[in-house]
């Protein structure tokens, strides 16, 4: 099967067997059948945070499981549950027509409910974890449906259990708790900009989610138009002695201080310092609005980009002694 229209990076590669599932019980149906055959099994949601490194060898499983609900009802807040297979973007605007705040900082991410914990999906100032309630996961070890708590999913910084033990866990549903008066979240300066360019003054959550949409057009490109998976290398982590000296150096490089006394840099300043951003590399290259993303330019295979992201990443490393670690999923055997 021909895998480019189900990854946001268009990339073409291919896997051996293939299957959509829309019940728990089709996906267990599906990890007998991997089992006896002995094919390796991945699952997959939106494919927006994937890189397919090459062919896929056994069953690729694309999770479509639909279904939103209210579970419980309480005078500051509302906890919802969400089926894996329920787009991101569509259950933020659901949320917003039910007068709930918490998701809107988190509007037009592309990508599914049940892949947000993966990566803990983050934007303007906020992150998944903010509003995290629990989930409902199959694990592959025992073949048990397990609920994890917020703290079982060992969120941090594009990062969680799910990512941390890859392959072991099934997302089948998430739980939000969201606030009935608007959280009002605008420490990220562009937003406060645009927030304070509309002269309104009561907090307003679905205002607030169209000036984060206008702000993404603005820089990310469409994965419609031109495939993409979003940033592809995470904003790096630095000691503070690290972080200091780089400072002396480059004072216009943005640095963000973190609760553990590390820095963190925006990696978008120093690829474009590097001279990469817009540039090209074959079938790829880095985007001309935000160097953070790499983007397919057409018919581009896993390998493409992998070259593309070495590239940036050592040249990274030999100016400014910072590595440049992937955000991105990789599948598929690196050919
Ligand atoms: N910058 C540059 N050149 C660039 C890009 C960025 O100099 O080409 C500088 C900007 O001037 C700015 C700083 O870097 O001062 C930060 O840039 P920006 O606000 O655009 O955000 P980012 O750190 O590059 C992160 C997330 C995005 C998220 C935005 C907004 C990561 C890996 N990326 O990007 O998430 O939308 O913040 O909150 O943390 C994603 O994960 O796929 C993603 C798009």
């Amino acid at each position: 099967v021909d895998l480019a229209p189900w990854n946001s990076f268009h990339l073409a590669e291919t896997a051996e067997y293939f299957c959509q599932v829309e019940t728990t019980a089709q996906l267990r149906e599906c990890l007998t059948l991997a089992e006896r055959n002995g094919w390796p099994l991945q699952i997959i949601g939106g494919g927006s945070n994937l890189l397919l490194a090459g062919p896929l060898s056994g069953l690729l499983v694309v999770i479509r499981s639909r279904g939103r609900r209210v579970l419980q009802r309480d005078p500051d807040s509302l906890l919802v549950e969400v089926e894996a297979g329920e787009n991101w973007h569509q259950l933020v605007n659901w949320t917003l027509d039910l007068g709930l705040s918490g998701l809107e900082n988190l509007a037009l991410i592309p990508g599914t409910a049940g892949a947000a914990p993966v990566q803990n999906i983050g934007a303007y100032g906020v992150e998944l974890a903010d509003c995290f309630d629990s989930l409902d996961a199959l694990d592959r070890q025992t073949g048990e449906c397990l609920h994890l708590t917020r703290e079982d999913c060992r969120f941090a910084y594009r990062d969680s259990l799910f990512k941390q033990q890859a392959g072991r866990w099934l997302i089948l549903r998430i739980r939000l708790r969201l606030s009935r008066r608007p959280l009002h979240r605008i420490d990220y300066a562009p937003l406060r900009q645009a927030w304070e360019a509309t002269g309104v003054k009561r907090p307003d959550p679905r205002l607030l989610a169209e000036l984060v949409c206008a702000i993404r057009r603005s820089k990310l490109p469409d994965p419609d138009v031109l495939g993409n998976a979003g940033s592809f290398f995470k904003n790096p982590l630095v000691a503070a002695d690290q972080a200091l000296a780089l400072a002396e150096q480059y004072p216009q490089l943005p640095q963000y201080p973190q609760s553990g006394g590390q820095y963190k840099l925006a990696a978008g300043w120093l690829i474009e310092q590097a001279g990469w951003k817009g540039r090209r590399l074959g079938p790829v290259g880095v985007h001309s609005e935000q160097a953070l993303v790499l983007v397919n330019h057409g018919g581009a295979r896993g390998r493409d980009v992998l070259v593309l992201a070495d590239a940036v990443a050592a040249d990274v490393q030999a100016r400014f002694g910072v590595a440049l670690e992937r955000e991105p999923v990789l599948l598929g055997q690196v050919g």
